[in-house]
């Protein structure tokens, strides 16, 4: 079996979903629930006894290494993590505690428990650290996307956070030997996406009849990639890619945060239209710009495809009417989101799944 962390996330939740979907391999999915962690995400897995849930913290070694005895995974995928930048910048403690101790805390749990692996098991072992392209700071306009070499520039406390966990990570390989493979990948879109983060916020907002804010200019590029595209990635690398490597995930898809949000207004206008008949990119409001926001970044995805065959499947003209579609048809998610309903999902729905 393997370990997901934050397996309750956004991406988390559709990795475990996209996992138990392609094979039987059993997830222990071990999530401190955060306000992020939802587990509602994962309600189509509830008599599904390859998915175990344990809520927990990656920062309790202790607990970590009793899971790691109990179920002697083949493989742990680190997607744990505090993630939304604009937090970091009101708050940034809990992001040092969770991206760098709990990483550091998670690092000497696997390291003890995969020491005592032996033979083809020890050599087998993984651990895939999912980690960022905000690591490498931000391009101007002319620069080429960053590839694996890129060196790290991190801007923000999240992105500061996530390059001290990627070095904790790329330390224990070249010191102690541990099979580590790491993922640095571009901005991520599609359903269960908390809606905090610029996509979903748009839709739901729109159809609120809130306003849509826009930070600055609203011309930073982002590249965006379908999130079970991100899933498939991480499926390949962990089979196919060479320990202490990391590989860059992409979708060949920069676009400026403005024209993403036109494109949504759009695709509602043709999905829901408002009742009066207006478009929705009139509630677009222009607002102060996030503190230190990086002005582009771009991943060249090209190592991943060259040397592990990966690349996405969807485009962003099909992932983002999915996404809007799932959205449509998902209200009640989103509402429960909303209440803080979803908080209440552990003890309603998921109290004979905690381990
Ligand atoms: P998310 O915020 O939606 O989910 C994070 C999950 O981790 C939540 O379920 C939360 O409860 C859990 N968690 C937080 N602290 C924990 C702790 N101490 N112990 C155990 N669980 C904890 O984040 P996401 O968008 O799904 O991102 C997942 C990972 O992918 C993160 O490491 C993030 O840095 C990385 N990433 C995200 C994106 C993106 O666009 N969302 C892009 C590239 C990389
Ligand atoms: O690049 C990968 C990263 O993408 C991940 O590592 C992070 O975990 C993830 O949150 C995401 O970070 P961003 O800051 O790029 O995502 P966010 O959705 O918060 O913002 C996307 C862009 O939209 C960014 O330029 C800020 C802008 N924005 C965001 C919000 C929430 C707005 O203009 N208005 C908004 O209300």
């Amino acid at each position: 079996m393997i370990f997901v962390t934050g397996g309750a996330g956004f991406i988390g939740a559709n990795f475990v979903l996209d996992w138990l979907a392609e094979n039987d391999e059993p997830v222990v999915n071990i999530d401190k629930l955060t306000y992020a962690g939802n587990l509602e995400s994962l309600a189509s897995l509830q008599e599904d006894n390859r998915h175990i849930f344990a809520q927990g913290d990656i920062g309790d070694a202790g607990l970590m290494s009793e899971l790691l005895e109990k179920y002697q995974p083949r493989a742990v995928l680190n997607f744990a993590a505090e993630s939304h930048v604009d937090r970091s910048i009101h708050g940034p403690e809990a992001f040092v505690q969770t991206n760098v101790v709990g990483t550091f805390h998670l690092l000497e749990a696997i390291r003890a428990y995969w020491n005592k692996l032996e033979g083809t098991r020890k050599a087998d072992f993984r651990l895939l650290h999912v980690s960022t392209d905000e690591v490498y700071g931000s391009l101007a306009a002319d620069d080429p996307a960053f590839t694996e070499e890129h060196r790290y520039e991190p801007n923000s406390p999240y992105s500061a956070s996530k390059a001290a966990s990627d070095h904790l990570v790329r330390s224990y390989h070249h010191t102690y030997g541990l099979p580590v493979l790491t993922t640095n990948c571009s901005n991520n879109y599609g359903p269960f996406h908390f809606p905090e983060k610029l996509i979903p916020l748009i839709i739901v907002n729109a159809l609120a009849g809130k306003s849509l804010p826009i930070y600055g200019d609203g011309q930073q590029i982002r590249d965006w990639l379908y999130v079970k595209d991100h899933c498939s990635a991480i499926r390949r690398v962990l089979k196919a890619g060479t320990t202490g490597e990391t590989y860059n995930v992409g979708g060949w898809n920069e676009k400026p945060n403005l024209d993403i949000v036109h494109l949504v207004c759009s695709l509602l206008d043709e999905l829901c239209p408002r009742a009066d008949k207006q478009g929705y990119a009139e509630q677009i409001s222009f607002v102060t710009d996030r503190l230190g926001h990086d002005r582009r970044y771009a991943i060249d995805a090209r190592k991943i495809e060259r040397e592990l065959g990966w690349k996405p499947a969807e485009t962003f003209e099909t992932g983002i009417r999915k996404t809007v579609q799932w959205y449509l048809d998902n209200q009640g998610w989103v509402a429960n989101v909303q209440s803080g309903g979803y908080r209440d999902w552990v003890e309603k729905n998921y109290q004979d799944k905690i381990g």
